[in-house]
């Protein structure tokens, strides 16, 4: 099989695609046939071992396992013999965010957490757009007490978590203004409310309040942001910020002041894969696909997501027969 390969924490000019055996399941595995995954930026974390807290997850001094990759659809081609709730043959879908191996045709992971069914009638593209940009999206509104009719600020509405965000609010029939860099548009067509082109105008004068600011591309401060929200209103952010102060206000803003910062530590992928299932089969969530690549143009994905200008989600097409 072929896999995208490394044995040291290396930036994208580095990798290789190499030819190696495929992997045999064990007794607690499953072995998948990738059909489909993204290049995120969870995958350069993985792969550049960048910041550091995340060698203390995928491996130190050098990463466990040599092929990155989070998120993936697939097909179960082997079970271990202690496996019981999957089979040959079935569609799965699943992430993992410190690295499942899945930027190769085949991987093995073990049968729980990190993997869910796919229902059939789902397009294996269109579900891997939809796996990582949204988990982190619904953590970040899991994690706040919306309303319908409250207003949120989503700043990078363009992103793989802020396209996600538009669309998971809106269903929340929350209000919602965007700001985008000159993508105005396809922000519109995700369901905002409001885009504030961000190339033209500066969005800490939009003249609006609101309950919950979400900054899916971490180029924002609470402290900046702060007049925008109402008293009781919420700042969250992907991103650390300077001196990892996000953590910092995390901890001490619900105790000194009413609006409050919250640091969303993804978690219950589960749910997330079933809240997706859900939207997709009934048509409610569309998600914006920048472009679909095959394997062999692996590293100048990894290249051109490491710019941050992506639009939506990144997709290699692992299998050139779906
Ligand atoms: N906390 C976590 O667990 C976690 C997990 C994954 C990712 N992250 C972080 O979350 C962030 C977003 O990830 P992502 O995958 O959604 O990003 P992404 O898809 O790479 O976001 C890129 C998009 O954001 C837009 N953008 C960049 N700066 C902007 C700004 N100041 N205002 C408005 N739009 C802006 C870009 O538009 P232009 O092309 O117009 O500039 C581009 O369309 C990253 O910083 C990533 O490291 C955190």
């Amino acid at each position: 099989m072929k896999a995208v390969y490394r044995t040291e924490y290396t930036d994208f000019s580095a990798i290789s695609i190499k030819e190696l055996p495929i992997p045999e399941p064990k007794s607690d595995e499953v072995q998948i046939k990738v059909l489909a995954c993204s290049v995120n930026r969870t995958d350069l974390a993985v792969l550049t071992g960048w910041p550091w807290i995340m060698r203390l997850f995928v491996g130190w001094p050098r990463p466990r396992n040599p092929i990155p990759g989070t998120d993936f659809t697939g097909k179960v081609t082997k079970v271990g013999n202690l496996v019981s709730d999957f089979e040959e043959g079935e569609m799965v879908w699943g992430m993992k965010d410190n690295g499942i191996g899945s930027h190769a045709e085949y991987f093995c992971t073990k049968a729980f957490n990190h993997i869910q069914k796919l229902p059939a009638d789902l397009d294996p593209i269109i579900a891997a757009a939809c796996i990582e940009g949204a988990h982190y999206a619904i953590n970040f509104i899991n994690k706040l007490d919306l309303q319908p009719e409250d207003r949120a600020l989503v700043i990078g509405g363009t992103g793989g978590i802020g396209s996600a965000a538009i669309q998971l609010l809106k269903a929340k029939r929350i209000h919602v203004t965007a700001v985008s860099l000159g993508q105005a548009d396809r922000v519109k067509a995700l369901g905002a409310d409001r885009v504030i082109d961000g190339s033209k105008e500066n969005f800490l004068e939009c003249g609006e309040q609101f309950h919950a600011i979400l900054d899916s591309v971490g180029k924002s401060r609470f402290t900046i942001c702060r007049p925008l929200l109402f008293p009781k209103g919420s700042y969250l952010s992907s991103e650390l910020g300077p001196n990892w102060e996000n953590i910092f206000l995390s901890l001490i803003t619900p105790i000194l002041s009413k609006k409050k910062v919250i640091f969303p530590i993804p978690q219950d992928l589960q749910g997330s894969l079933s809240l997706m299932s859900e939207l997709l089969l009934k048509k409610q969530f569309n998600p914006l696909i920048d472009r679909v690549i095959s394997l062999a143009e692996i590293q100048e994905a990894y290249s051109y997501v490491s710019q941050g200008k992506k639009i939506g989600n990144v997709i290699v097409k692992m299998d050139p027969e779906i």
